[in-house]
């Protein structure tokens, strides 16, 4: 835990895995609780944000790998300095969907950039700062691609790569997890939505 006033939640998970879904009922939970919660995302927490998230989810055709951790380094940095952190220094509750673990797994394993350089470049960008708690939803990406197709939404320029690479993906977020046993939470994302949320519930509990 950090000295910072409030509490900073960080969803993470392949594509399909349910944050989402996580995230609207966690988000009600600490409003009943009396608690302010900034529900944010990236890429596209803030206004620069969205611009750089229209680049990286929808540009036609490829993004060099180097640019494309890049612009997600980017909009990091503007959303922690202008969105996290007075919300922490208020004392409100930020309830995030996806933080630079994305970028380690999807950068990292999945466009093949050297991990500790992706983490170290996102590490600058947020100048250190890391969540009180990661909540990781971990899915075979093979039962995320049947979601993701029954959603019969078009997919973006991630979704849209091959298994190996969100198998690829998936395998380095359960590293992180690892290595950070005290930040993370890891649930099984084929759990019942009940049962994953009433863990998360009670996770929270203890740090609120
Ligand atoms: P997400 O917001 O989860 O997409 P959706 O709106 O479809 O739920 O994430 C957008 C995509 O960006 C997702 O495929 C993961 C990817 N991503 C990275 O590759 N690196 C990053 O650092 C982040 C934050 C996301």
């Amino acid at each position: 835990m950090t000295e910072r006033p409030g509490l900073w939640i960080t969803l993470e998970g392949g594509d399909g895995s349910g944050k989402t879904t996580q995230a609207q009922l966690l988000e009600a939970w600490l409003g009943e609780t009396g608690r302010t919660v900034v529900r944010t995302r990236e890429p596209g927490g803030s206004e620069v944000g969205q611009l750089i998230r229209d680049i990286v989810l929808h540009h036609r055709g490829d993004i060099a790998p180097r640019a494309e951790a890049l612009l997600y380094a980017a909009d990091r940095a503007h959303h922690v300095a202008t969105v996290v952190m007075p919300a922490l220094e208020r004392g409100e509750v930020v309830l995030q969907d996806r933080y630079l673990d994305s970028s380690v797994a999807y950068q990292g394993a999945g466009r093949v950039l050297d991990a500790d350089e992706v983490r170290a470049l996102s590490l600058w960008a947020a100048e250190g700062a890391l969540p009180d708690l990661t909540v990781l939803l971990d899915l075979d990406p093979a039962a995320a691609r049947l979601r993701l197709d029954a959603a019969d939404k078009p997919f973006d320029r991630l979704e849209a790569e091959k298994l190996d690479f969100h198998v690829r993906v998936r395998d380095a977020f359960r590293k992180l997890a690892d290595a950070e046993p005290e930040r993370f939470l890891v649930l099984d994302a084929a759990a019942s939505v009940e049962d994953i949320s009433a863990a998360i519930r009670s996770r929270v509990a203890d740090l609120i």
